[in-house]
């Protein structure tokens, strides 16, 4: 297992780079779903830094609910026109909030959290929801964050059931 505590001790640029290498592995050796996209949540926790809440929210039909995450308990079920979540998930496309108490729409499952950044995902067996991440820290998520999540959700889509 990879020790995490050095993960976090290496430059950013170098630990973003092997997320998704660890990501891969990980979907390489292990087909369950919820096995993996439980590890998905808890190398992004782990994994980026300054991160409060990294998780998924997986479309039922009807909602976005609550899937496998790292963090505080958060909000179990999201309209598909709420939060950002909703509105990643409807324009398909990565959501970056510098600061979510300027936004009307963000939901606060944590009344800690500053910024956010929400990314679409789609499984390999169709299955469609988006990632989240939260941080405390205002402005923290750049277009690195969203290259990552984009890498990670590449690789959700092709190997992901
Ligand atoms: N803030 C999200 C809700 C989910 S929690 O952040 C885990 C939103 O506005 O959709």
């Amino acid at each position: 297992m990879i020790d995490f505590s050095r993960v976090l001790a290496m430059a950013k640029e170098e630990r973003y780079a092997l997320l998704p290498v660890l990501i891969r592995h990980e979907l390489q050796a292990e087909p369950n779903r919820l096995a993996n996209l439980s590890n998905i949540a808890a190398i992004l926790y782990h994994g980026m830094g300054d991160v409060s809440w990294a998780g998924f929210y997986l479309f039922d039909g009807s909602d976005l609910v609550l899937g496998p995450f790292q963090g505080r308990p958060a909000c179990t079920r999201i309209s598909t026109d709420a939060g950002i979540c909703g509105r990643s998930y409807t324009k398909n496309d990565t959501v970056i909030i510098q600061n979510v108490h300027e936004d009307p729409d963000h939901i606060a499952c944590d009344a800690r959290t500053n910024a956010e950044i929400v990314h679409p995902v789609r499984l390999k067996n169709g299955q469609k929801g988006v990632i989240d991440i939260d941080s405390l820290q205002v402005n923290r998520f750049t277009a690195a964050d969203a290259a990552l999540l984009q890498a990670v959700g590449h690789l959700l889509e092709t190997m992901a059931d």
